[in-house]
């Protein structure tokens, strides 16, 4: 492909304050207070894919937040790339440990990011990424180097569980018809190596309840005679993970995928340095499941994990009292193989049958997702591997991730295609946290890539 980094270099400031502009619109799909901004999102994407040319770009309404369809149809014998990706965000608190506000998105120069990074929430996840492929598009139409036909799919729940878009992607099958699916809503292992993500976690998220005594206790008068709920319930979590920190929950572990020796050696390989990892989180030591390495433990190996507890007194001074109720939320990454329901029944059956007389355990299942592993020898994975290569000069490492995506998995059970997913984004880009941000080389890199993607599927797949 002819003048792509021309291109984007003449139009970096355009491509800046554009992204700038949505980043500027908090779409927090988790909070209703933010629905007219979500909905605005949806409408400034659907311009922006109609500008960067686009034939038929509709607003898909669901009974939640709508989804952004586009498409440019410029031969139906030619491969059709289908585009996915999300608009909404992840809630920005805790605000006080912003140091600017996070719609109000800022450049500033960091230690990794000499030549600037954008500070917002979206920037990385997934607004930054997302805008990469609106601005390869134009790249490509209007250079008149298009080499396929193309569809884009972005969606306003992705944080909130995607389940409108599930039923959207059911209904609509032939509508979405493609060859292969490309993402960039996952991270490269470094700035200098890029990888491609070859493994998404699954999902399962539950909300736990413990309720003991009809009200709220005196806790001198009641204390040491009656269950106190909290106590039970960081007690029956304490009991979800063994000395080894192993999960304890019965037929927990019976579809895990134990990868041979080869495969761990071969996941070895990527460049990691514990003691890095150690400082950028300022922790004197890592901890997890016996017998595995830190990357195993995030990506190949199944968690559980408190997401948020509560219940009793928590506000200032001190209030002697035994609560009624408590509460919990909590996570379990998945890996391929384990089906996210079973694993919420399991655990479910499991709690509820550890709950102690004096106590009554409600277990609420909320969401969750299949894991997904791609292979790296489709067509998809070459032609990105090439893409990679020409922008960054060395070959893309495959790495699973721990992160979930949960609607890949259905994608590939719906429109029988494989996901490629080409994340441009850094650990230390502190999605879902404070300061989240996103590089600018990140950013021009991923719009540099993304065309030669197409050209190498395309080439391909003739
Ligand atoms: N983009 C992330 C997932 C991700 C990030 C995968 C980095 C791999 C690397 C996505 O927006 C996300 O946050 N997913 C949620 C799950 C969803 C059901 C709320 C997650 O992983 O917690
Ligand atoms: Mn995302
Ligand atoms: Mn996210």
């Amino acid at each position: 492909m002819k003048n792509i980094s021309t291109y984007v270099n003449q139009h970096r400031d355009r491509f800046l304050n554009e992204l700038i502009d949505l980043l500027k619109i908090p779409s927090i799909s988790a909070d209703s207070a933010y629905k007219k901004d979500v909905e605005q999102t949806a409408e400034v994407v659907k311009t922006r894919l109609e500008e960067a040319g686009c034939d038929h770009v509709e607003i898909c309404e669901t009974d939640g937040y709508p989804i952004v369809y586009g498409e440019k149809i410029i031969d139906k014998k030619l491969p059709t790339v289908l585009v996915y990706g999300h608009y909404d965000v992840q809630p920005p608190d805790p605000l006080n440990l912003w140091n600017s506000p996070p719609f109000e998105p800022i450049i500033k120069k960091t230690e990794l990011h000499p030549e600037g990074a954008i500070f917002a929430r979206g920037a990385c996840d997934d607004k930054g990424q997302m805008y990469m492929h609106v601005k390869a598009m134009e790249f490509m139409t209007k250079t008149n180097q298009l080499p396929c036909n193309v569809k884009f799919m972005i969606e306003g729940e992705e944080e909130v569980g995607s389940s409108n878009l599930a039923i959207f992607v059911k209904k609509n099958q032939e509508k979405l018809k493609n060859d292969v699916i490309l993402i960039s809503d996952t991270g490269m292992i470094a700035k200098d190596v890029p990888s491609i993500t070859t493994g998404l976690r699954g999902l399962s998220y539950v909300e736990v309840e413990v309720t003991g005594p009809n009200r709220d206790l005196h806790s001198g008068l009641y204390g040491g005679a009656v269950a106190n709920p909290i106590n039970v319930l960081t007690k029956m979590i304490a009991s979800l993970h063994d000395e080894n920190n192993h999960i304890t929950i019965p037929g927990f572990y019976d579809k895990v995928e134990n990868l041979s020796k080869e495969e761990r050696a071969e996941m070895a390989k990527a460049p990691f340095s514990l003691e890095a990892y150690k400082k950028s989180l300022d922790i004197d030591a890592v901890y997890g499941e016996a017998g595995y390495t830190t990357n195993e433990r995030n990506s190949i190996r199944p968690t559980l994990d408190v997401n948020g507890i509560w219940g009793g007194y928590t506000g200032e001074g001190a209030k002697t009292v035994i609560a009624s109720k408590a509460f919990a939320k909590i996570s379990m990454r998945l890996v391929p193989h384990q089906d996210w329901e079973e694993i919420t029944q399991l655990f479910k059956t499991h709690f509820e049958s550890i709950a102690p007389k004096g106590v009554t355990v409600k277990v609420k299942p909320h969401h969750g997702g299949q894991g997904y592993v791609t292979p790296i020898d489709s067509i998809g994975y070459q032609a990105a591997s090439k893409a990679y290569f020409d922008t960054f000069g060395k070959t893309p490492i495959p790495q699973r991730s721990g992160g979930s995506i949960p609607i890949v998995a259905l994608f590939e059970q719906e429109l029988k295609s494989k996901t490629i997913l080409m994340g441009f984004g850094l650990d230390s880009d502190a999605i879902h946290s404070p300061n989240e941000h996103y590089g600018l080389f990140n950013y021009y890199k991923g719009i540099e890539t993304i065309p030669l993607f197409y050209k190498y599927f395309t080439e391909l797949s003739k």
